[in-house]
């Protein structure tokens, strides 16, 4: 920070220009890599759980669930925001969001979505990639009514990613459903799941000398066999490789 404080010496000036080149930190070293040898399975769903895991008990990661979504619309024009992971199983990684939000408008046109963790302390990501589909009627209601009281009518509150005057806008919003929804609030009918449903699931560990390790597990192509040189068979209809850093 005092670094950057040094540097920052445009800021009364009308341009920017600031220079972040020697910002780096140390990842992990020689005696850290991961290999294959460590897969603690062979399906990837398996092995999100387990580093998932040990994210969730690193207590310098304030949301281990946190996960950047990257969409498309159909023109490719990309977009990525933070949402929350709110379940993972073989069928796919689920978050609940607005129907009629951008990234909801970009899913409609264009239902390929890429999922990116990246929990710093433990110098990982997992980057997955899929195609996305709405959760059922049921499982949207039933995520809903778990969530806290304030959280619903936070939602209700919000026409997601349309443009409003100002802030009071939103808590005058927020007032009137407070009236109107005392206990109870269902799920309005734009507000629900969705789910990847993953083609691709890589596993990044990062070390300082940037030999980043990367096992990328993906489906067979058709016609495609595992050559255990560098493609090997995994479980449950999945290959895996390792790809250059
Ligand atoms: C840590 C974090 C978690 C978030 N989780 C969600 C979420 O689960 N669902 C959601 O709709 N927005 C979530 N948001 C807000 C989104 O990042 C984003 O602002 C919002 O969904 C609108 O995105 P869009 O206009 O691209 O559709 C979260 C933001 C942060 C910082």
């Amino acid at each position: 920070m005092a670094n950057f404080a040094k540097k920052d010496s445009n800021r009364n000036s009308h341009t920017c220009n600031v220079d972040i080149g020697d910002m780096r930190i140390k990842y992990k070293d020689k005696s850290e890599t991961f290999t294959e040898d460590q897969l603690v399975s062979k399906d990837p769903l398996q092995q999100f759980k387990a580093w998932f895991e040990i994210a969730c008990k690193t207590s310098t990661i304030n949301e281990p669930n946190a996960v950047l979504l990257g969409t498309a619309t159909k023109d490719g024009k990309p977009s990525v925001r933070p949402v929350l992971l709110k379940g993972f199983s073989s069928d796919g990684f689920k978050f609940y969001t607005n129907y009629e939000s951008r990234k909801a408008q970009e899913l409609a046109e264009n239902p390929c979505a890429a999922l990116t963790f990246f929990w710093d302390p433990l110098c990982r990501t997992v980057r997955i990639e899929g195609t996305v589909t709405k959760t059922s009627i049921e499982d949207s209601d039933q995520y809903f009514n778990t969530r806290p009281y304030y959280s619903q009518i936070g939602s209700l509150s919000s026409k997601q990613s349309t443009v409003i005057p100002n802030r009071e806008f939103l808590i005058i919003k927020e007032k009137e459903l407070q009236k109107q929804f005392p206990n109870n609030v269902k799920r309005p009918d734009w507000w629900g799941g969705y789910i990847v449903v993953p083609k691709s699931i890589e596993f990044w560990q990062g070390q300082s000398d940037r030999l980043h390790d990367r096992i990328k597990f993906r489906r067979l192509k058709v016609g495609e066999k595992p050559d255990n040189i560098l493609v090997h068979q995994g479980d449950n209809g999945w290959v895996y490789e390792r790809l250059s850093p």
